[in-house]
């Protein structure tokens, strides 16, 4: 059992590591994967059928070895041996809406996916660490009042607002399965709404939907922004969130592998609670966007409005914080964003039949 006092950097139990990124290519495990470079692993393997990902976004390093395929195929399981020390496990069919339109599709990449890779790997004795990318929305009491932060220990319903919710849950119940019956060393993380450089609008193959362009409510405000339109605010910009800075949910997937109890699960939360209102007016400040928001009804699926993360079992055990300040995350997705405006461009034109999304000035 580790101490507060061993908690400083969760670096040193990665050198030399081999290691395993399934959904690697993707926004999280994109940039999971350069900082895990930094600690000197022996290897980082990434499994990633760049189904929601470009293979750009990934590093060019000799450590990295990309199998550009899906975790569910058998031949790459087969190839999978017991010579893993730590195996994160994030792919997923992204995201809410895209499982509604295809609810086969989520299950396909994002629940036979888990059982497949847990199956292989349970019995493996090297194992150090699993560490799981769940979903604190799945968890999140919904409701339009006042969120009580949600703990690690709250209940969970049984009725839920997309395929992907489940799925994220049954990858929960897989785990702790997996666990239970062969010790496999199986951590949660419960990630709140992450944002930040590497998420590539567009990124992958057409999902049904047009959020297979626009992602998330962050990315796609800071494009919009940059493209001086109208911040579209569904719901007044009422619904609250819990936004967390890429490079703090990477550290924290490290405190989890590092830190983490076998079977434990823990919340990754800035602990903040943030309008879609206020979000919207700090990037149009930091774009410098004249154009006012653009006030819709709100999502017809969506029940949870006010939502956050509770912080303190992931401070106390895996010495974790999010330290990044909104005004500071957003500024350097913004920068990212200009810096990356030709790439992003590209993966967004491969949807031009089905989405048109503005051009942005590169310009400061
Ligand atoms: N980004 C967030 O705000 C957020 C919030 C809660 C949970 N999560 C979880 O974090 C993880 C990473 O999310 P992200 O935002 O980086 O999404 P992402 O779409 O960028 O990454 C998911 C990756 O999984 C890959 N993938 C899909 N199907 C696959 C398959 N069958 N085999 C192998 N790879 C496959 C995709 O190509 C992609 O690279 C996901 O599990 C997601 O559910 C993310």
């Amino acid at each position: 059992m580790s101490t507060a006092a061993d908690k400083s950097s969760p670096l040193p139990v990665f050198a030399n590591a081999e290691i395993l990124v399934v959904g690697g290519a993707g926004f999280v495990g994109s940039n999971l994967v350069r900082a895990l470079l930094t600690a000197n692993p022996a290897r980082v393997r990434v499994v990633d059928n760049l189904l929601s990902a470009e293979r750009k976004n990934l590093p060019d390093d000799p450590r990295v070895e990309f199998i550009e395929a899906s975790i569910t195929d058998d031949s790459v399981l087969a190839g999978l041996n017991d010579d893993l020390d730590y195996v994160f496990h994030l792919a997923t069919y992204h995201g809410n809406q895209s499982s509604i339109a295809d609810p086969l599709a989520d299950h396909a990449n994002n629940t036979l996916t888990t059982l497949k890779l847990f199956d292989r790997i349970a019995r493996f004795v090297r194992l150090k660490k699993v560490v799981y990318a769940s979903a604190g929305c799945t968890v999140a009491e919904k409701t339009a009042d006042l969120a009580k932060p949600t703990t690690e220990d709250a209940p969970v319903g049984l009725y839920h607002d997309s395929p992907y919710q489940v799925s994220k849950l049954i990858g929960e119940f897989y785990g702790n399965y997996y666990f239970g019956r062969y010790k496999m060393p199986f951590v949660k993380a419960r990630f709140q709404n992450v944002y930040g450089p590497g998420e590539i609008l567009g990124a992958g193959r057409w999902r049904g939907t047009p959020e297979t362009v626009w992602r998330n409510v962050t990315p796609t405000f800071v494009w919009r922004s940059l493209a001086h339109e109208a911040l579209p605010l569904e719901n007044a910009g009422q619904a609250t969130r819990d936004f967390i800075f890429v490079e703090d949910i990477v550290e924290g997937l490290m405190r989890c592998a590092a830190f983490g109890d076998a079977g434990g699960v823990y919340n990754l939360a800035s602990g903040a609670e943030t309008t879609i209102a206020e979000l919207a007016e700090l990037i149009n400040r930091l774009t410098g966007n004249p154009t006012p928001p653009d006030i819709k009804p709100a999502r017809d699926w969506d029940r949870s409005i006010r939502r956050v993360g509770a912080t303190d079992k992931a401070r106390e055990k895996l010495g974790f914080i999010a330290r990044t300040k909104i005004e500071d995350g957003l500024a350097r997705t913004i920068a990212w964003t200009r810096a990356s405006a030709g790439m992003i461009e590209a993966a967004m034109a491969k949807h031009a039949d089905k989405v048109q999304a503005p051009r942005v000035s590169t310009k400061k």
